[in-house]
């Protein structure tokens, strides 16, 4: 069970410090492999990524709070999807590991073993999501 208040306390605080934290998200994603850079070379206004930031967002909070299938079933068409792109099912987490790397280097010492916890938790959970498509 994740305790979703500690995923969006962290999340209310990250958006306080870093207004959009888009840029480092994606540098990030970057830095984890460097395959996935060319391939949003179509989307020049950043569109795409944004929304799929969006999407991914929207995702860890409704797995941490459990209300909906909606985001499980996000998940699993995003693996399929994605392979479309040349990804593999779990390469997909990677940008999930991208935003939690980032909220923890924004969150710096708030980063608390309690907080490690939880989205470590949140991580291996999403992981299991459709993982076998
Ligand atoms: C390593 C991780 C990922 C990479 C490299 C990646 C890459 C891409 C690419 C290249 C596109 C299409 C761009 C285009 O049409 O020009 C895309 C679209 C999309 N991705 Fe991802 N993706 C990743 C993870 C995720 C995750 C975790 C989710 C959500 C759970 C997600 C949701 C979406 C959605 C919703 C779109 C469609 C966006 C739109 O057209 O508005 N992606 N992704």
């Amino acid at each position: 069970m994740i305790n979703a208040a500690i995923i969006t306390s962290t999340l209310e605080t990250v958006s306080e410090r870093c207004g959009d934290p888009k840029g480092r998200i994606f540098a990030r994603l970057y830095a984890l492999d460097a395959k996935f850079e060319p391939l949003f070379v179509m989307d020049t206004d950043g569109g795409v990524r944004g929304s799929m930031l969006e999407t991914s967002l929207n995702c860890m909070i409704g797995v941490a709070e459990g209300k909906s299938e909606t985001p499980r079933l996000l998940i699993e068409a995003a693996r399929m999807i994605h392979d479309g792109y040349g990804l593999t099912p779990a390469e997909v987490d990677l940008m999930f590991v991208a935003m939690r790397d980032v909220f923890r280097e924004i969150m710096a010492d708030d980063w608390t073993a309690d907080v490690d916890a939880e989205w470590t938790a949140l991580l291996d959970e999403l992981a299991t999501i459709g993982a076998a498509a």
